[in-house]
């Protein structure tokens, strides 16, 4: 690719090996489980992809029409001209629409996926040759700096997909308080909220027929085989996602089959069948539920949109100056 004027890359956090070190502590637990982050290597990416296009999952397509339908009045709150920063750059439809109505003066994607992240910046320094992209290569999770930005910049942060989901409770408290300081007064941050619904809805939203759920959630397991030497047998295990009423979450589980002996690079773990690994936690909420969450964490609600069939929420939320 040719070089732009415009693309700037920061590795802000030293190349982790975060994943072994993952790994080992969540396959020891008395309950297994690991972070749904690690879902997203190569593979893990474009199954993400696939899966915002399977019909049953409706919360990618309805986050772009709410978008579409209000980006003009998300534009006017956010406030114009000023640093935009987006959390977990996925794919960059959502955020071009946004950018369109809002043409700041810089952009700083921050992410885990390296490869991803360079890539889909790189196309949108590309396109919007007069725009100062600083993609950030960092894992949002845990604290990070932001490169040196002119402080007098208004900033603004855009936290798409519900990803804020991931979080339980108490880690979604302490990841938008991060969010606010790294704003500062007066910043905005306008964030997509996956709404609580009928869990039949929810159930098929995570069990997509044509089964690329399933994919992405076991390609952790082709994850650890590749890159730590494990040698899991990934057809004796199954995926797993249900509602979980009481705690409004949707869960991921993958499940072994039958009883397993699993090599790790020298460790070994045992599975019972029908043990599983929770691969994942999406919590649901309803707008009041979210903005209480936000409100304990210094963000103030100034706006919610949501779309007529009450599926997905944008809400725009602003930082409490003390
Ligand atoms: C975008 C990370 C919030 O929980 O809906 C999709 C990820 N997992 N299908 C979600 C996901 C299974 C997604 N997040």
């Amino acid at each position: 690719m040719k070089t732009l004027a415009n693309f700037h890359f920061h590795d802000m956090q030293p190349a982790l090996d975060d994943f072994r070190t993952a790994v080992i502590a969540g396959l020891s637990e008395q309950r297994k489980c690991l972070s749904p982050k690690f879902f997203y290597d190569e593979r893990g990416s474009q199954l993400f992809d696939a899966i915002t296009e399977v019909p049953e999952y409706y919360p990618t397509r309805t986050e772009i029409a709410l978008l579409h339908r209000y980006k003009d009045e998300m534009a006017e709150m956010l406030g114009r001209d000023g640093l935009l920063i987006e959390l977990g750059s996925g794919s960059d439809v959502k955020i071009r629409v946004l950018l369109d109505a809002l043409l700041p003066r810089a952009y700083a994607p921050i992410d885990i996926s390296r490869a991803h992240l360079h890539m889909s910046a790189g196309a949108i320094a590309n396109d919007h040759p007069k725009l100062a992209v600083h993609a950030v290569c960092a894992d949002y999770s845990k604290p990070f700096a932001l490169p040196d930005f002119d402080t007098a910049w208004h900033r603004a942060a855009f936290f798409p997909g519900s990803s804020i989901g991931n979080f339980d409770p108490p880690q979604a408290r302490e990841f938008l308080g991060r969010v606010a300081s790294l704003l500062g007064p007066d910043g905005r941050l306008l964030i997509g909220v996956d709404l609580k619904k009928n869990p039949t809805c929810l159930h098929a939203a995570y069990n997509d027929r044509q089964g690329i759920t399933a994919e992405f959630n076991l390609n952790l397991l082709t994850r650890i085989n590749r890159e730590l030497g494990g040698d899991f047998e990934i057809g004796a295990f199954h995926h797993d996602a249900r509602y979980n009423a009481e705690l409004g979450r949707v869960e991921m589980h993958i499940v072994a089959t039958s009883s397993q002996r699993v090599r790790i690079d020298g460790n070994h773990y045992e599975f019972l069948a029908g043990e599983s690994i929770h691969t994942e936690n999406s919590y649901k909420f309803s707008v009041e539920e979210f903005q209480a969450l936000a409100a304990q964490s210094g963000l103030c609600s100034l706006q919610v949109w949501q779309d007529d069939a009450a599926q997905f929420s944008v809400h725009c939320l602003g930082v409490n100056n003390q």
